[in-house]
């Protein structure tokens, strides 16, 4: 299918809001989305938060079906491991199956995707180079953004916007936030992707009243 967009609005291009920072702060915690029909990944693998195109390069399975969670970077087909670098590590039956030498598996290594942070706000882009997010969403939004979710660090309970909440747009991403200080922020699945890869969260600043049992995931 053409796509007469211009380069910089393709879909391929763009950044899309993905997670919060906490999302991925433990060791293989993972969260995935859809760009197109292109499967993507950011994922923690001994620390480092990375972000490649969600898709095996030894036969082209998708490695994590889930829209989030936490294990390995592994395929599910014939098991092969994924370093921070996209290159296979952990190959099962390589000395018979695959004998892939190191620089064999370089080659094969995973397609990576940019990965952007803004405050707590984590961003992917299918493609690895172009304007940065900030270039994107220009400096001044940038700094709002960053601002804003760095002063709302604690998630609880779900709240529905109202009309009168004061509403920001930053790509796919909706923010409302309350009067009385509470955001909702709300990541539209990107163009292709179906609708478990979106995303709604509510934010509390780090000092509001948040009863225990009110706590609960994205
Ligand atoms: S398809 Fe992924 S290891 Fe074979």
């Amino acid at each position: 299918m053409q796509n007469d967009a211009p380069e910089s609005r393709r879909p391929e291009n763009r950044w899309f809001h993905l997670c919060m920072a906490d999302d991925l702060a433990t060791l293989n915690a993972f969260v995935t989305t859809r760009v197109g029909a292109v499967p993507l990944v950011a994922q923690n693998i001994k620390g480092r938060v990375v972000a490649f195109r969600n898709v095996c390069t030894h036969r082209f399975a998708v490695i994590h079906s889930e829209p989030a969670g936490c294990g390995p970077l592994r395929c599910p087909y014939h098991g092969w491991s994924f370093d921070a670098d996209g290159v296979p590590v952990g190959l099962p039956f390589n000395p018979t199956d695959f004998q892939l030498e190191a620089e064999g598996r370089r080659r094969l290594a995973l397609h990576p995707a940019a990965l952007a942070r803004c405050g707590r706000l984590v961003f992917v882009r299918m493609a690895a180079d172009g304007p940065s997010l900030e270039e994107e969403l220009g400096a001044a939004l940038f700094a709002r953004l960053a601002a804003l979710s760095d002063a709302f660090p604690r998630r609880g309970a779900a709240l529905e916007p109202e009309d009168d909440w004061e509403r920001i747009d930053a790509a796919n991403l909706r923010i409302h936030q309350a009067p009385d200080g509470a955001l909702v922020l709300h990541s539209a699945a990107p163009a292709g992707a179906d609708s478990r890869f979106s995303r709604t969260v509510t934010l509390y600043p780090a000092t509001a009243p948040i009863t225990a049992d009110a706590e609960q995931p994205a």
